[in-house]
């Protein structure tokens, strides 16, 4: 095969939604669908529920969970889906807004009694960064949920995205009686079933008699009533608007049963982008260059804590990857080869030989790769799209035994590495600020830093509301504010200099105060 067949034939993506929307069931079902697992339950959740938030070891098991669902590859249809897997927990957000950085689209899953909720909206506002198209699927149909009109004004208006319903309820929760296909017209009866898939009956015309003998004549008539307003309130459908991450066609069903999950996976094959080019410091790159490049998204850690082992995760973005190669580590400026590398199917590690745009590949590294770094043929070049976002809490490392401050700093960097927070270094005194998304972070932290490298550590709260990264047109402004202001000036993992601002008001009042000055929440900004 070609190196513009491999790329054709590919779809990366990841499902993002509120806990509890379903990822976990919806995403158990498309491996059914792809034959990458047998049965049902055989995906083990990845979610870290609140009742065990003091369980570390749930968490170390989590851990061991995650690594092996963290990318999911199955076939289906001849197209070779590699599905990433998020962490359900919002504390785990910032590795969620990370793994979006690797996909092409996102598959966004609403529960319809519960509507848009808040980890939804945080995650909807990474993939409109990045315009990644998005196709959503609302969810619990057997159950008694919000009317679909108001959900879709609901989607419109919280995620800031235009919607396009390709399929459409019967009714629903115990007098749910289907889906109706708008695109291909067809329909989808209901009967609840976790293991069968029903069959599709093909309505050319839902002003036939046969729809009212299917469904009965109200639902029939109500479905008509619903179908007219939508072709009336919709504009047709249109892919383009859909890859350009405008509008999300929208798709209902109900994961547990089984239903709907197929016409949402058909659909996906047919519309969701193969492996696009990609923005780098240099220039754009395609993915059918003949050169192989790619990042660095994730980093997993000290699975083994006897073996300093870690997996860095890559996503090919051009050309083709080859184990064994040597490669170009453009950060460190020097050539690695990789002789162990992992590709991933379903739950089973496989060593890859030769990995293609899109696909996620598993190195092993001893210390050299870190979140952000690219790998090239030996092209001087940076993929740019990974920013660090600004933590929501921030607290100050206090070391508790002053014997393994070697420790603690290795550990610290080694995490930070990893992902697991922002470290934050003042300048003044070298303070050491943690920053994380969520509180469970701190305790992860503490818990790892002890048991894998034997570094006590308290935590101390601080009065932080953002971490700022700033930028001047004029320097000699930039270098006159970081003096002022310089109790609050830090450095971030990248040496990149962050303004530590203490308050909302605080932060308008220093940005009236200093209009030459531009302050951003993400690490990466254009001026
Ligand atoms: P998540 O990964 O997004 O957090 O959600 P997950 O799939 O774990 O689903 C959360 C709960 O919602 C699960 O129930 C699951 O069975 C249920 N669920 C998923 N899809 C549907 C659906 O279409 N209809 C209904 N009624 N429920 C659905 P649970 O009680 O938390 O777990 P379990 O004991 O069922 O596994």
């Amino acid at each position: 095969m070609t190196l513009e067949q491999e790329i054709a034939k590919r779809r990366t993506f990841g499902i993002i939604s509120h806990p509890d929307a379903g990822k976990t069931t919806l995403t158990e079902k498309l491996l059914l669908f792809g034959g990458a697992i047998q049965k049902a339950g055989a995906v083990k959740s990845s979610k870290i529920k609140d009742h065990a938030r003091s369980d570390w070891m749930e968490i170390e098991k989590q851990r061991g969970i995650s690594v092996a669902t963290s990318v999911m590859g199955f076939d289906y249809k001849g197209i070779k889906i590699n599905l990433l897997d998020t962490p359900g927990h919002q504390d785990f957000a910032e590795d969620t807004y990370r793994t979006l950085t690797a996909v092409d689209s996102v598959i966004m899953v609403i529960d319809c009694v519960k509507g848009v909720e808040i980890q939804t909206e945080k995650l909807m506002e990474v993939c409109r960064m990045r315009n990644t198209p998005v196709l959503c699927f609302i969810n619990k149909l057997d159950r008694e949920g919000q009317d679909p009109f108001d959900l879709l004004d609901e989607i419109e208006a919280k995620l800031g995205i235009k919607v396009r319903p390709l399929s459409w309820p019967i009714s629903m929760g115990k007098t749910f009686k289907g889906v109706y296909n708008l695109f291909e017209k067809s329909l989808q009866l209901f009967t609840p079933s976790k293991v069968t898939i029903q069959e599709s009956i093909e309505i050319s015309d839902i002003y036939s008699e046969e729809l009212d003998r299917l469904v009965g004549e109200n639902y029939a008539k109500q479905l008509r009533a619903d179908v007219e307003l939508i072709e009336g309130v919709y504009p047709e459908f249109d892919v383009q608007t859909y890859l350009d991450g405008e509008v999300a066609p929208v798709f209902f069903g109900s994961a547990v049963n089984n239903f709907g999950v197929k016409e949402l996976l058909d659909a996906f094959i047919q519309f969701a982008p193969p492996p696009i080019a990609r923005e780098t410091t240099l220039r754009e790159v395609k993915p059918e260059e003949e050169k192989f490049s790619g990042f660095i998204f994730k980093i997993h850690a000290n699975m083994d804590p006897k073996h300093r082992n870690r997996i860095a995760f890559i996503r090919v973005c051009s050309g083709m990857f080859e184990r064994g190669s040597n490669y170009y580590h453009v950060r460190q400026d020097k050539s690695i080869r990789f002789s162990n590398a992992t590709a991933f199917m379903a739950q089973d590690r496989e060593t890859v030989e030769q990995a293609w745009p899109g696909d996620i590949v598993g190195l092993y590294d001893t210390g050299n790769l870190k979140i952000g770094d690219t790998l090239t043929a030996g092209e001087k070049m940076v993929y740019t799209g990974i920013p660090s976002f600004s933590p929501e809490i921030f607290k100050e490392v206090i070391n508790k035994d002053a014997m393994k401050t070697k420790q603690l700093e290795k550990g610290l960097l080694q995490l930070m590495e990893e992902g697991v927070a922002q470290l934050f270094t003042y300048e003044l005194g070298k303070k050491k600020v943690v920053g994380v998304v969520g509180a469970l972070q701190f305790e992860v932290i503490q818990f790892r830093l002890k048991n894998e490298y034997g570094a006590s550590v308290e935590f101390a709260g601080q009065d932080i509301f953002k971490a700022c990264w700033i930028s001047s047109k004029n320097p000699k402004k930039l270098a006159e504010f970081i003096d002022s202001k310089q109790r609050h000036i830090a450095r971030d993992k990248d040496d990149k200099i962050v303004f530590m601002a203490e308050s909302r008001a605080w932060l308008q009042m220093v940005q009236d105060n200093f209009p030459e000055i531009s302050f951003h929440f993400t690490s990466e900004f254009k001026d």
